[in-house]
This record gives structure tokens, sequence and C-alpha cells, in this order.
């Protein structure tokens, strides 16, 4: 097989698109470090990209539905990753998906593209989900002109990977329940893979010389989800016990995961559905047009996901895509627009901003949310129960942030390190809401702010006044305590550089 750098002239010009979502960043990561090809990024948010990635490659704002746009963004380009979907965009994200790859298509096509690669799910048509008949229409869009154009459309089914839906799914159940209660669908056949392996193809797509279009199903070893809960507990070290019941509804099983895992319904929902029916392998197009790869078991896979989230290595999440709510587009970070607020002011005196910062960005997830805790989880339980997020989704990483990583209920939508922390708020809501804060000069400032929706929210945010008041007071003071405590470990190092 050839390798990039068999060939003479200047490296291939790759496209990632879907960047910023959980297989793209990890792509893109994979391609930096293998250093074959230049790549270029359409990302609908720049300040989505990691400041230590925006000078290595090139990066062209817009998105799917802006042929200008599209046209930028593949001009001069050898290979062009598809790795979006519009699922969070709401009821019409099939309608988006079909606009998006034929978009997406027709400009490769007229930038002279040579390759599109698309990651989509497996399964057949005939039984598949709503979700999972909009990614085999996205495929046989993105292949429909293979005279002009040719398609190299991999297949995946449940994939395991610190942060992958299915993963915080399988390791949530695994930690909670000693005794599952589980329904019929988790006995049918599925081929996870690990997401290591799903990056090893897609990486290997680059030079594979074959020019025809090709469907190529990926996946490890047959397994089903009952397997699949009972081995990664082995290797949690937890005995577990599963007790099918008849009983179980799809619609209910959805419910369930909801309350117990980070997910919320709508991926639930996928989930199972998507495992009602089997996901195996179709063909063997994978061993034989990739033979050097050869997939992990589903052990190893879980060991790998439980060592990344041990050390905190987790690259990306499910919930780092916006899902239609916060930083997907721009305005997101637009706090102008709100009318009522909460300021706390707490001088600093001389604790170096960069403390601050450090304590600032290290709120929530398992830290938790200070003395009023309880009342923060009870918020998040309410909006659990109303189809919210709720506290369950945690962070990515106990300290570092970036823009579009979730935090709890929240979405980080500015950073400015040593400076600034905007959070947009993805909790159900009257209203928009922001939680600011910001490090002045000897001050540091607080402000919760909110736009409210008509009179129920202008009722909603009087309601929660003693609240608030307690809450934020509470917020507020920990961290800047928390701060002067991270400041006393380090009494030996100059002030400004001991929180990078
Ligand atoms: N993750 C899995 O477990 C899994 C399993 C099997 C197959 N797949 C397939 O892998 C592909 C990628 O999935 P994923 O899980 O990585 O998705 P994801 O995490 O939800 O990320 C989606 C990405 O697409 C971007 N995006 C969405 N609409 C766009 C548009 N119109 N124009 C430009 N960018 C847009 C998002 O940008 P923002 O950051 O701005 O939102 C985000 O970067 C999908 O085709 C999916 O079906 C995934």
């Amino acid at each position: 097989m050839d390798t990039p750098t068999a060939h003479p002239g200047p490296p291939p010009r790759v496209l990632i698109t879907g960047a910023t979502g959980y297989i793209g960043r990890r792509l893109k990561d994979k391609l930096l470090a293998e250093g074959h090809c230049t790549i270029r990024l359409l990302v609908r948010n720049r300040s989505k990209v990691r400041p230590e990635v925006v000078g290595r490659v090139e990066i062209v704002e817009g998105d799917t539905f802006h042929p200008a746009a599209l046209d930028a963004a593949l001009a001069g380009v050898d290979t062009a990753y598809y790795l979006i979907h519009s699922m969070g965009a709401g009821k019409e994200y099939d309608r988006l998906d079909r606009e998006s790859a034929t978009n997406f298509r027709d400009a490769a096509i007229r930038q002279g593209v040579k390759r599109i690669v698309y990651l989509g799910g497996l399964g057949e048509k005939e039984t598949a989900s709503k979700h999972l008949a909009s990614r085999i229409e996205t495929g046989e869009l993105l292949s429909a002109k293979p005279e002009s154009i040719q398609t190299l459309w991999f297949r995946a089914g449940v994939i395991i990977g610190s942060g992958s839906a299915s993963f915080e799914i399988i390791h949530h159940l695994v930690q909670k329940l000693p005794l599952m209660l589980t329904p019929r669908w988790v006995t049918t056949k599925t081929q996870p893979i690990a997401v290591d392996d799903v990056l090893a193809y897609l990486a290997a797509a680059l030079t594979l010389p074959s020019h025809a279009n090709l469907i190529i199903d990926i996946g490890g070893a047959r397994t089903t989800f009952r397997e699949m809960l009972l081995r990664a507990a082995k290797v949690m070290g937890l005995r577990r016990l599963i007790l099918p019941v008849p009983v179980l509804s799809p619609r209910l099983s959805s419910y369930w995961l909801m309350l117990l895992t980070p997910v919320p319904h709508a991926i639930a929902a996928a989930l199972v559905e998507g495992l009602k029916s089997e996901t195996v392998a179709q063909d063997d197009h994978a061993r034989r047009f990739f033979p050097q790869i050869r997939p992990v078991s589903y052990e190893d896979a879980v060991q790998l996901a439980l060592a990344e989230i041990e050390q905190n290595q987790v690259v990306s999440r499910w919930c780092d895509s916006s899902a239609g709510a916060a930083c997907d587009i721009g305005g997101e970070d637009d706090i102008s627009r709100a009318i009522l607020r909460d300021r706390r002011v707490l001088p600093l005196g001389d604790l170096p901003a960069a403390a601050v910062y450090a304590a600032a960005t290290a709120i929530g997830g398992d830290q938790g949310w200070f003395t009023y805790d309880f009342l923060w989880r009870l918020r998040g339980l309410i909006d659990k129960a109303v189809g919210g997020y709720g506290l369950n989704r945690g962070r990515r990483d106990p300290r570092e942030l970036r823009v579009g990583d979730a935090l709890d209920f929240w979405k980080v939508a500015d950073l400015k390190p040593g400076k600034r922390l905007l959070l947009a708020a993805q909790m159900r809501l009257p209203g928009k809401a922001w939680l600011e804060f910001d490090i002045q000069e000897h001050q540091f400032v607080q402000t919760a702010h909110f736009y409210p929706q008509g009179l129920w929210g202008r009722l909603y945010w009087f309601a929660m006044l003693p609240f608030h008041t307690l809450v934020f007071r509470d917020l507020a003071t920990h961290i800047v305590g928390r701060a002067r405590q991270l400041q006393a470990q380090v009494p030996a190092q100059p002030k400004e550089t001991a929180f990078p």
C-alpha cells in the first residue's frame, strides 16, 4: 500500500469537517501527529479550536449550508472528511442532513476534490431508526456521483472510547447498578469498535490506492449490549447481575438511560432504537482493503477508555458538538441581551489573576458547587426531569476547559486565559442565562445574566432570587477562597506563572 511519504511533491491537503466534534477532534489530532498532510478545518465557531492547534492548521469558519464557505474550505483539497450530522438541530434534522451532504458533494466536485471520506452508522435501511436512515441517506448522497468524485463510506456501530455516548452509558450503568433489569433489545447482535480503530481506518483512507466508491463496514467481534455491560463490569473489577424482563419497552428504557447516565433523552432513544435491530458488518471490505488494521478486543477498548478517563486525557466527548444549543454558531457569547443580573464583586488584593482563573475554571463536575451543592443538584434533577441535561454530564477534565466543553448543565461559551470564563446555560429555562467570571485588576466580578422570555421568565427569575442570593454569593466567595489556597500551595513560584 502507498505511504503518504512515497509521493513526491507537496503534502496532500486534507479538509476535516466536524473537527470540533467527537470523531473529528480526535482525527485532527491523529493526522497532525502523523504529519503527512496539510490540514484545513471547516468549523462553525473557530474559538472552539484550541489555541495550540490554531497555528498548525488552516481554518475556514462556516457551515455546509453556505456554498461560499464550502468553496473556500474545499479549494485545493485532495481528500475531504465528512464527519457531520444535524441531529441536534431539531425534528427536521433529516432534511438538513440531506441538504448538507448534497451541498458538500457538489462543492467538492466544483473544487476538484478527489476523495470524500465519510463515517456513518452500521445497519440496514429496512430496519433503520430515523437517525440511522438519515446517516444512510447521507452516505448515498455523498456517493451519488462516482463519475466525478470518489466516496469512501465507513460504517461503524457502537464506538467505545472515553467520552463516547455509548461508553458513558455503559460506564455509568455498570458503576451505579449492581443489578440491572434489562429489556429485550440488549440481546441484539452488534459489533462495537474502539475509537482508536475507527481513527486508524479514517487515517488509512487517505492513502488507499483504489479509485472506486466503497462502503466499508468496520467493527470488532460480534457481541450484544448485555455482554458489553457484563464484560465492561469485569474489566472494572465489578460483579454485576443482569435480569432480562420482557416488559421494558424501548421508550421506557431510553427514559431509564436518560435518568441514570449523562446522555439526554434524544441520544438515549437513538441508541436504544439503533440496538433494536442487528448492527453487524455486511461486507469484508475492512479486512480486504485495510489488512494492516486489526481491531482490538472489546475488553481492550474498555481498558483504553478507562485509562484515558483516569489520566484526564479525554480528548473529546459526545457533548462537544453543540446540538443546536450553545456555541455552535456565533452569538452565544452575546450577554448584552440580558436584562436581569446578579453581580458579585470581591476584592482580590494581591492575589494573582492566574490563581483566580485556575479556581474559577475548576468549578463543577466531581468538585461540585461548594456549600449549596445540594441545591445545584436539586436544580439538576429538576432539569433532567423536564428533559434537560441535568448535572450528570460533569466535565471532560477536572481542571482544563475549552470553548464548547460541557460543564454540568452549562456550556463554555468564552475563555480568556487569566481573565474571563463565560458559561452559557443549557438547562431548561424560560429565557437565556449566562454565568460570567471576570478577573479584573484587584477584583473578581461574577455575574449571572438572564434574558427572560415573557412573563414566565420574569416570574422564574424573581422566584429564584432567594436561592440565587445563597448560591451565587457562596460560589464567588469559594472561588476566591480556593484561589488563595492554590496560591498558598505554590509559594516558591513567581505569582503570575504559577498557574499556566
Ligand atoms: N460518535 C459515535 O459514537 C459514532 C458512531 C458511529 C458513527 N458515527 C458517525 O461519525 C460522524 C461524526 O459523528 P460525531 O459523533 O463525531 O458527531 P458530533 O460529536 O456530534 O460532532 C458533529 C460535528 O459536526 C459539526 N457540524 C454539525 N453541523 C454542521 C454543519 N452544518 N456545518 C459544519 N459543521 C457542522 C459540529 O460542529 P459544532 O461543534 O459547531 O457543533 C461538530 O463538530 C457522524 O456521521 C456519525 O454518524 C459516530
